[in-house]
């Protein structure tokens, strides 16, 4: 039975992945002082986004969500957040174009500290000691004492979020953002990329169209959509101590907002519907994402969707499919049968990393980039069997050229991941094999909008 839903009301559930402290003085100290703290976000916003995502869940728009794996202390820096913001932008506009609709950006950024883990151990070279859980819980090095769960890295996780927010907003209200330097960004991958012939087309198109916007006086100077845009925050409700430290009731409405991020997503780990995660999400405002695994049955996920949209608000929940390539069509189509014919109200967002990692012949977790295009190919034609929108994508990337997923038109091959392998956790599309995806997803909205019938800006310009 559903009881009556408070912050801590997920303190009488059973809890998977949560750290045990030593040291219960010095937690509440840290609960105490966060619940002190300015909220990172504004209840206004992650009304804007659920506002948004109601327009992905009508076929109005596309979700691109994406970002680190795990934030990390160490990799913290204004030129990370900003190569990272800068590939999301590039990816956006590409898929903007394609679909012909807005595309909702949302980092895995500024807050992306806690993960949960398949081991509770670790073993190397005969020495065990408790996994890594991400940098708001414990610390990467192999060591006895980096393992041991530091509630005082919440507030290290705090003011890492907030400074990255921050610049975050800088960024994108203040002319870094501008369509125009973003697409001139496209331009320079276009040319530099072994595979640019394929996408000069495409990048192209989008040349001619902006200007022939700026012929008709549709620039940066006089309209400032081209030259600001909404970002939002994300990262998994994992860790409930510092979540329900950063809730409070929005004035306006009344209601309880995670003031730590616009978004927050359950894990395919937590996803049980009578444990202490969905639990803390279910009270909470903020549109929310469900990760959806293989294993879920039709039943199960109904049930959840019971539990975290009762009222089947538009925009409210986002359901991210992480079945893996070979699986995704057989796995997904029940699901969306299922959920279309109890008519329930969600976005469908396909997360094809999570389903896909495997263990490099020299020892790395990597993906392949050809499994990850696969997983969302068979992503969009499961929707496109079942009726149903394929509504967004999420994707752990960075700016960065590290070498951590192999394949792609540079070709990293298991011996390169050795190279620049710098992820704290699971292993990311660079820059260059993400804006290669963004334009191979390009392909396939643009497909799906011919299916539609809707004219494409060539076909007009014929
Ligand atoms: C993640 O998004 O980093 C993650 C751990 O995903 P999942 O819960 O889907 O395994
Ligand atoms: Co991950």
């Amino acid at each position: 039975m559903t009881g009556k839903w408070k912050p801590d009301s997920w303190r009488e559930k059973p809890a998977k992945q949560l750290p045990t402290y030593e040291n219960p003085k010095t937690l509440s100290e840290v609960e105490k002082t966060l619940r002190g703290m300015p909220p990172l976000v504004f209840a206004g916003e992650a009304r804007n986004l659920k506002a948004q995502l109601g327009d992905v869940c009508a076929g109005q728009a596309f979700v691109l969500q994406g970002g680190d794996c795990a934030e990390s202390f160490a990799e913290f820096g204004a030129d990370k957040i900003r190569d990272t913001l800068r590939v999301i932008l590039q990816m956006s506009v590409v898929l903007t174009f394609a679909g012909s609709v807005p595309v909702v950006k949302i980092g895995r950024m500024a807050g992306q500290f806690a993960k949960p883990r398949s081991e509770d151990f670790e073993t190397k070279d005969g020495q065990t000691l408790p996994s890594y859980r991400g940098d708001s819980i414990n610390a990467l090095p192999f060591t006895a004492e980096s393992r041991i769960p530091d509630p005082m890295r919440m507030l290290q996780s705090y003011h890492q979020a907030s400074a990255t927010l921050n610049l975050l907003r800088a960024f994108t209200k203040g002319g870094y953002a501008d369509l125009n330097r973003v697409h001139r960004w496209n331009l320079d991958f276009v040319k530099d990329s072994p595979l640019g012939e394929r996408y000069e087309d495409l990048a192209r198109r989008i040349d001619e169209a902006m200007a022939f916007m700026a012929a008709c006086g549709v620039t940066s100077e006089t309209v400032p959509t081209i030259r600001e845009t909404d970002f939002f925050t994300s990262h998994e409700a994992l860790l409930l101590p510092y979540e329900e430290a950063m809730t409070r009731v929005d004035s306006l409405t009344g209601d309880w907002y995670d003031t730590s991020a616009h978004f927050l997503w359950i894990g395919a780990r937590t996803n049980q519907d009578d444990h202490a995660q969905v639990e803390y999400v279910r009270g909470i405002k903020n549109p929310l994402g469900l990760k959806i695994q293989p294993s879920m049955t039709s039943d199960e996920l109904i049930r959840l969707i019971d539990k975290l949209n009762p009222g089947n608000e538009a925009g409210r929940l986002t359901l991210i499919s992480r079945m893996g390539h070979g699986k995704v069509e057989e796995a997904l189509k029940p699901l969306l049968k299922a959920v279309q014919s109890e008519g329930r109200q969600v976005v469908w967002s396909c997360d094809p990393m999570h389903g896909n990692t495997i263990k490099s012949s020299t020892g790395y977790k990597t993906r392949k980039l050809e499994h990850v295009l696969a997983e969302v190919k068979g992503f969009f034609a499961a929707h496109a069997e079942i009726g149903t929108h394929p509504g967004g994508v999420h994707f752990e990337l960075t700016g960065q050229n590290v070498t951590e997923c192999v394949g792609g038109a540079e070709n990293i091959t298991d011996l390169n991941l050795s190279e620049r392998y710098h992820t704290a956790c699971d292993p990311r599309l660079n820059a260059n094999q993400a804006l290669e995806l963004a334009f191979l997803l390009a392909e396939e909205l643009r497909a799906m909008r011919g299916a539609k019938g809707t004219p494409s800006v060539a076909a007009a310009a014929e």
